[in-house]
């Protein structure tokens, strides 16, 4: 086996500026602040306004950040992948689009979707490139442009949803730090409960589409949760166990950010304090596979080398899992 280890060596972000509070959208639907922070703890999310702005626009915005942090010029990247839901358009991949708006003229370039676990299955995915031997700088996007698939009448889902990119950098190493152990999960029968159906093969767009309202997020909340609360923490303590991590060895859980409640309950089963959980998702809500890095980013200054982190997450399809990876570097790199 190679004794090279994949290590993050970057992270960068955007968020766009439109800040969505809980008193503006109890304007738009029948919903209240009190609802929303007492079931799911969101406060706000952001919103990219503007005509034709793809999700894109904010990812190689992420992406530029990225390479300023790291010192990195585009010409050195041998691999973009990009998680996304909302891709600006079918084809081309995001990615490519991506790689484009920022100068990257090598290496190659796609998109993954794995919903609310992008960001867990194409780091494990860039793992491999990395671990290969055979690929340097690798770039992870997660981005997601949700307020282009939500349905601003529909109270049970518009409260939930935020937009956000992020860029992590993915480098070798063969110090003991950087992507230690991941366990990722797929069970086809949560299709039925948190999809959207139009604009692909099966429903193309259409009148009747459009009319039906196909072409926005539809979700049996009640039967995600349940999913959502079990699967999140099972992987998280079994990870923990096969590691021999006990609470007190763990720096951070960084949790995908769908709601207080999951996040909370993941937690308790795996024995952490409060103050050792990343949690913005009373700022920025749920941005599918961005929420993860989103908090890398702005918990950045406090990390330090050597620090023993799980990423966990849960999302459509189902899918979900978690990565157990030791910090790379101390602190922000501006
Ligand atoms: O990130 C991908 C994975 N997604 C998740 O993990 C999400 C998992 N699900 C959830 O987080 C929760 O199920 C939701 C936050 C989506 C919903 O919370 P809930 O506690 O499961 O509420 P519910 O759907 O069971 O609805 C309870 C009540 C209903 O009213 P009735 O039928 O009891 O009269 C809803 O109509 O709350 C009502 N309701 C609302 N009321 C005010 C639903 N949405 C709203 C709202 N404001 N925004």
């Amino acid at each position: 086996m190679s004794n090279i280890k994949a290590v993050i060596t970057g992270v960068g972000a955007y968020v766009p500026e439109y800040v969505l509070n809980n008193h503006e959208l109890s304007q738009m639907v029948d919903t209240s602040d009190e609802w929303i922070m007492s079931r799911v703890g969101i406060k706000e999310r952001r919103i990219l306004k503007g005509e034709n702005q793809g999700v894109s626009v904010m990812g190689a915005k992420a992406v530029e950040e990225l390479l300023k942090k790291t010192n990195t010029s585009p010409d050195e990247i041998d691999l973009l992948l990009c998680s996304t839901v909302t891709p600006d358009m079918p084809f081309p991949p995001t990615a490519n689009i991506i790689a484009d708006k920022v100068g990257i003229k090598g290496g190659f370039h796609f998109d993954i979707n794995a919903a609310c676990s992008g960001f867990i299955y194409t780091l494990i995915t860039a793992q491999k490139f990395v671990e290969s031997g055979q690929y340097k700088k690798v770039i992870v996007v997660s981005a997601e442009k949700m307020s282009s698939i939500v349905d601003y009448t529909d109270r049970t889902t518009c409260p939930l949803f935020g937009d956000a990119a992020t860029a992590v950098m993915l480098e070798p190493t063969t110090e003991n730090i950087g992507i230690q152990d991941y366990i990722a999960r797929s069970d086809g029968m949560g299709r039925n409960h948190l999809y959207l159906q139009g604009g692909g093969s099966c429903f193309p767009a259409s009148h009747q589409t459009v009319d039906e309202g196909k072409h926005f997020i539809w979700q049996d909340g009640p039967t995600v949760f349940k999913h959502a609360v079990s699967k999140m923490a099972d992987v998280s303590v079994e990870i923990m166990e096969r590691n021999n991590l006990k609470a007190e060895d763990l720096s951070w859980l960084v949790p995908h950010q769908a709601n207080l409640r999951i996040i909370d309950a993941t937690a308790r089963r795996m024995g952490l304090d409060p103050e050792k959980v990343m949690i913005n998702i009373e700022r920025y809500g749920n941005t599918t596979s961005a929420t993860i890095p989103l908090c890398l980013w702005e918990w950045e200054k406090q990390l330090k080398k050597g620090d023993n982190i799980i990423l966990s997450a849960f999302g459509a399809g189902f899918t979900w899992g978690t990565i157990y990876l030791k910090w790379g570097y101390d602190g922000d790199k501006l």
